[in-house]
């Protein structure tokens, strides 16, 4: 049984020869006494016919879609008029037809792939992965994972599996957690990276680390993650800050290049925190379109329109021509993203109308000059406490890029760098400082001083995040080498030295034999697939994900477990309140 290609690899050097292909029927037809059938691998679709006294017609008359087959015939160019250009000009003339597997009626059609509920689609994942956007996205995934490696080893990296079966770390979610039946009533975690075991090797001398690891995190779902995903994980000893960005910026560059053809430009723009978020009212802005907030706050600061007046940011956005609907629209945006309200008005020849303007009249001139507004298009406004302020109008921003397909215009991909995120970040919900990266990223040295005064949160940390089309693909930092600093970490998060020794005692013992100044990053890596393959899901770039419940359709998990193994692991479950 040996093909003589794959499909997609015909070509016009096939005219006239016998080839033997194997796939799946994914299209039956018939028409005037000749059966027509659709023959499917994971490069390509081609036509088969069979004539009605062709040897091959009693077995092709039994064909129904999904059936597997091998077919062999005579490759020959569609008579003109029906090409439709690439394989569709060509078609194989059944001498043989061979039913290898018979398959069940299909719970859907494969070549509606797109319109079928998702639940189906993952219940039945093997099917959906016939399809070839799927196969496609398998591939290209492969790819770059290729390209990864070759860059990385020529580059020096060492490739080291780390552990499964460990103890938690701390990436700000809950944790999965394994019974372990030889030690009743303790437990393993899942990792939710491999945070402290990269570093570790760092202590060991390995000096360049990569890994593609999966990973494990409990957290609420979206489009954009998974109970389990896959980092690229990488670290390096003896570095700055600038020396991780650049292998970074090259090996992005090199995978773009090598799956996609891509160019990108190098080196990637560098925002940060506090700009991305000034300007763009996000830590992962979409800079495919520019659309940026001009600062008011001065034009309104103790004047007689209170809202703005006491106001700590007063941001505005110039946006085109709005009806009262989509105004209506944007503030239910702005308002589910933690405004108030969306304030607004129209520029109306020289002056403004509609909205807030009668308030505002005083500062019309200085409004259209600072936004540069057009005639007929719309100021959104969003005014208070500076983070909550700008965050809103970041989601209007991004609701305005829906609306007016503005990232079409931009280019297809673009990459930035968002640097120097607070070390520290305050907890309303728990009232304390809490990490924002993770407990071991560097601070700025200049910034040490600050630990421990009223100044902490703005410390700002060896931080870094690579955005991509306004996705977080990438995050990570210079750590703590020296045991002090990390004690000051731990002092201003509020983690006693007893509270530390025990979560984590295992990593500060090594940190104290000698730890070379280090720094890495991980990369989202289903996420960097999602966005080089077009996909808007993650779940369309893993082979078998999990739904948005957090559950695996088709082999049926999370389930329920025996009473036996449960006897065994020394665990009761409670029924359900
Ligand atoms: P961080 O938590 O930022 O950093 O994770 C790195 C990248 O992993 C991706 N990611 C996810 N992708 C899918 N589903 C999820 N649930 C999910 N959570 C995170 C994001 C993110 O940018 N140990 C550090 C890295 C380091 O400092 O070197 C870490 O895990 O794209």
């Amino acid at each position: 049984m040996r093909r003589t290609c794959y499909i997609g690899e015909l070509n016009e050097a096939f005219v006239g020869r016998t080839v033997t292909l194997q796939g799946w029927a994914s299209r039956r037809r018939d028409l005037g006494g000749l059966i027509f059938l659709e023959l499917r691998d994971r490069s390509g679709t081609v036509q088969v016919e069979v004539e009605p006294n062709a040897p091959a017609f009693a077995e092709a008359d039994t064909v129904r879609a999904e059936d597997v087959l091998e077919v062999e015939g005579r490759f020959q160019p569609r008579p003109e008029g029906q090409r439709k250009g690439g394989l569709a000009d060509y078609e194989v003339i059944a001498s043989r037809v061979t039913v290898l597997s018979r398959a069940k009626t299909p719970p859907f059609e494969l070549d509606k792939g797109e319109g079928v509920a998702e639940e189906i689609r993952l219940k039945y994942r093997y099917l959906d992965l016939r399809r070839p956007e799927m196969q496609r996205h398998l591939r290209l995934r492969s790819r770059a994972m290729a390209a990864v490696t070759a860059f990385l080893d020529a580059a020096g990296f060492v490739q080291v599996e780390t552990p499964m079966l460990t103890r938690s770390t701390p990436e700000g979610a809950r944790d999965f957690l394994v019974p372990s039946r030889l030690n009743p009533g303790e437990f393993y975690a899942l990792p939710q990276s491999p945070q402290l075991f990269k570093q570790l090797l760092m202590i060991a001398g390995v000096d360049r680390y990569y890994q593609f690891a999966r990973c494990f995190r409990d957290e609420d779902l979206r489009a954009d993650r998974q109970p389990d995903f896959t980092q690229l994980d990488m670290e390096m000893s003896f570095v700055t800050q600038d020396d991780v960005l650049d292998v970074q910026e090259r090996l992005l560059a090199h995978v773009f290049r090598e799956v996609l053809g891509e160019a990108l430009p190098l080196p990637f723009p560098r925002l940060s925190y506090r700009e991305a978020m000034d300007r763009y009212g996000s830590d992962k802005p979409d800079l495919r379109f520019d659309l940026s907030f001009v600062d008011v706050t001065d034009l309104f600061r103790g004047g007689e329109f209170k809202a703005f007046a006491d106001a700590e940011t007063v941001k505005v956005l110039a946006a085109p021509e709005l009806t009262r609907k989509q105004i209506d629209e944007l503030e239910r945006v702005a308002k589910h993203n933690g405004a108030k309200g969306l304030a607004w008005l129209r520029r109306e020849g020289a002056g403004v109308g509609g909205g807030i303007s009668r308030f505002v009249s005083e500062q019309a001139a200085e409004l259209i000059e600072r936004t540069g507004v057009a005639p007929g298009g719309t100021l959104l406004f969003a005014a208070g406490e500076w983070k909550r302020a700008v965050t809103a109008l970041g989601a209007v921003r991004l609701a305005l890029r829906d609306l007016f397909h503005l990232a079409a215009a931009g280019p297809r991909f673009h990459v930035s760098w968002v640097v120097d995120f607070p070390q520290l970040e305050f907890d309303e919900e728990s009232g304390g400082w809490t990490y924002m990266h993770h407990p071991f990223t560097a601070p700025h040295p200049e910034d040490l001083p600050l630990f421990g005064t009223d100044r902490q949160g703005e410390i700002r940390a060896q931080a870094y995040d690579l955005v991509l089309n306004g996705y977080e693909v990438g995050g990570g930092s210079i750590r703590i080498h020296d045991p002090e600093v990390q004690a000051k970490m731990f002092a201003a998060i509020g983690l006693s030295e007893q509270e530390a020794r025990e979560k984590f005692g295992f990593f500060l013992e090594a940190l104290a034999y000698g730890t070379p100044p280090h720094g890495g990053i991980a990369w989202g890596f289903d996420r960097l697939i999602m966005v080089m393959s077009g996909a808007t899901s993650i779940r369309e770039v893993i082979a078998f994900p999990k739904n948005n419940r957090g559950a695996d359709l088709m082999a049926g998990a999370p389930s329920p477990v025996s009473p036996a193994q449960l006897a065994e692991l020394g665990i009761s479950v409670q029924a359900e309140a």
